[in-house]
């Protein structure tokens, strides 16, 4: 017998203020048909302003504890991935674990960019295979639209807030790859690529909070190659191959690299969650809406094997397999 983390509930929350690619057309040269070919984009949502990445969060943990039957004092562990904190500290995380009005075990931020999740998820399980924690919340949690340039038309079209949250719980199996689960997360950076993705501030940089600057197809090229390799070392990890593979549930960066991504898998596109037409890129939340809205509407069943993947900046990547 191993000790596991099983995915008991999911929750997400997005701002109810809707951007159109028409609307920022009439504020940036940019148009709908560029958009939509080059992304896939055709909305997001944008936060109201007082509408912080910690209330976002709290609600997407709170439908996710719902799901999962658990109340906050239940839970010994919150991880919030973000790169768009409330505040430089305390961790954001802290903010939601007061809110939630869980008073013991741990709270913490982790900071990968799109990767985040997955980054996340990763800590989370490692702390729950360890024994240091039994039922932990994992959160994904932006508001990317606090750190655009919004006169700049090469990043300010692709990204969007919203928050997704999961809740892990420790069971005992017997740790194959068919048993309910978290079966593995692999992580990965490479720090020389800090220009072609970053924010040009910070409080010990600049003191400011600075905006989001991209080389966009820079990214692009590494995006899949560094996805595809995360990926062969997950199923290698557990003795699978691509066919076995009912669900990919990629970060939402653009359409563009999730078909290319599908393709190298042999995947037809009904085995694809797709949301990043109308979230656009929401960083670190992006996968767990992707996952929650797939499995509200029954896509997802017990016992789908579900493939996570990312790229942010930094670079990170990584990759992550549940059996659900
Ligand atoms: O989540 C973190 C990871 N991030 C990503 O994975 C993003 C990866 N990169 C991408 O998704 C794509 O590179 C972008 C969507 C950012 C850009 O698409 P692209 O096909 O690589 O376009 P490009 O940057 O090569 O730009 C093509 C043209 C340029 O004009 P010229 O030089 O050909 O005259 C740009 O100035 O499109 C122009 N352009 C725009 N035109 C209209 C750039 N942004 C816009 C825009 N509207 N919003």
């Amino acid at each position: 017998m191993v000790r596991r983390s099983q995915v008991t509930g999911c929750g997400s929350y997005l701002p109810a203020r809707v951007m159109t690619n028409a609307q920022l057309a009439k504020t940036v040269d940019t148009s709908d048909d560029w958009i939509r070919q080059r992304t896939g984009i055709r909305e997001r949502r944008v936060a109201e302003d007082g509408e912080l990445t910690s209330d976002l969060g709290l609600k997407a943990a709170r439908e996710a504890l719902d799901m999962a039957r658990l109340e906050a004092v239940d839970l010994d562990l919150i991880v919030c991935a973000t790169s768009t904190p409330d505040e430089t500290f305390p961790a954001t995380a802290t903010r939601i674990q007061a809110e939630l009005g869980m008073t013991g075990g741990a709270a913490f931020d982790v900071q990968a960019v799109c990767t985040g999740f997955i980054y996340a998820l990763a800590v989370a399980d490692n702390f729950i295979r360890l024994g240091q924690a039994r039922n932990a919340l994992v959160i994904g949690a932006e508001t990317f639209s606090r750190i655009l340039d919004w006169t700049d038309r090469s990043t300010c079209v692709l990204f969007g807030d919203g928050a997704g949250a999961v809740v892990l719980e420790g069971v005992d199996c017997a740790g194959n790859s068919e048993a309910s689960g978290v079966l593995s997360t692999h992580l990965y950076s490479d720090g020389r690529h800090h220009d072609a993705l970053y924010v040009d501030g910070g409080p010990s940089s600049t003191g400011t909070v600075g905006h989001l600057r991209m080389e966009g197809r820079e990214v692009f090229r590494h995006a899949v190659v560094r996805m595809v390799e995360a990926i062969g070392a997950a199923l290698e990890a557990n003795g699978l191959t691509p066919s076995d593979i009912d669900w990919l549930v990629p970060h939402q960066a653009n359409l563009r690299i999730i078909e290319a991504m599908a393709r190298r898998l042999n995947l037809p596109e009904d085995r694809v969650i797709v949301t990043v037409d109308r979230h656009a890129n929401t960083s670190a939340a992006s996968i767990p809406l992707a996952l929650c809205e797939a499995v509200r509407d029954q896509r997802i069943r017990s016992g789908d094997l579900i493939l996570m993947e990312a790229m942010g900046g930094g670079f990170t990547w990584g990759s992550a397999l549940v059996r659900w």
